[in-house]
């Protein structure tokens, strides 16, 4: 079996206690060479977990960029910022944040990181966000169909569905040239990780609440 990825996506649900707490429960995971994990935390503590992280083979994420460079932006996190505590990848276009900027285009902010080869995991909830015209194999670049209807909500995508819209990205990505990995997210939890992570259409998992409790990231990363 190839390699999945798997991202703990912790957004806002833990404070820094029990932030600190889960990232060195998971440092002391035995992952298996079949399980890549990334750990998005909020921005508050992304120093912190990168850290303790440093050692091991999770790798830190952010949870979003909103300009490369130094801007005028009140509350925005740059790409510059986040090279310089030693995280060289974020997550884009996460629904939660197009929710909040109704002007968001995932090309703005992919033309300002791409230069500087900062790699992402670019969500996407239909085709039309996906510029495939922009992307390349020039670094890693991830993307995760997240179907915002099943974000959150309990409610995860049949497989029937999830194969259906992956393998119509991959077709695409291929006509291209592009070899871009292809994540779900959406009510990924500890009794379906394993049948989503089993398809060969699916490179991984985006993983949003059960990645902040220990044992069921602990048994998605254990299920395949
Ligand atoms: P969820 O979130 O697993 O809590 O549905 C997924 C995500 O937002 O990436």
């Amino acid at each position: 079996m190839k390699q999945k990825t798997v991202i703990g996506n912790w957004k806002n649900y833990l404070n820094g206690v029990e932030t600190i707490k889960l990232s060195k429960q998971i440092v002391g995971e035995k992952i298996s060479d079949y399980i890549r994990l990334m750990i998005s935390p909020c921005n508050l503590y992304l120093n912190e977990v990168n850290e303790i992280m440093k050692e091991s083979s999770v790798e830190v994420i952010g949870q979003n960029i909103t300009s490369y460079d130094s801007s005028s932006d009140t509350g925005g996190v740059t790409a510059i910022g986040l090279n310089d505590i030693g995280v060289n990848r974020s997550i884009i276009g996460h629904s939660e944040v197009r929710k909040r900027n109704k002007g968001f285009k995932s090309e703005d902010i992919l033309k300002e990181i791409m230069p500087a080869q900062f790699k992402f995991i670019l969500c996407f909830e239909n085709t039309q966000q996906i510029p495939f015209n922009i992307l390349n194999n020039d670094f890693e670049m991830i993307l995760a169909y997240e179907p915002v209807w099943a974000i959150g909500t309990g409610e995860t995508a049949s497989i029937e569905h999830i194969n259906e819209i992956h393998g119509s990205v991959k077709s695409e990505l291929s006509k291209l040239n592009l070899d871009i990995p292809v994540l779900y997210g959406g009510s990924v939890n500890p009794n379906n990780s394993k049948e989503i992570l089993s398809q060969e259409l699916v490179d991984g998992v985006l993983v949003g609440g059960a990645s902040t409790k220990y044992e069921d990231l602990h048994k998605i990363i254990n299920s395949i």
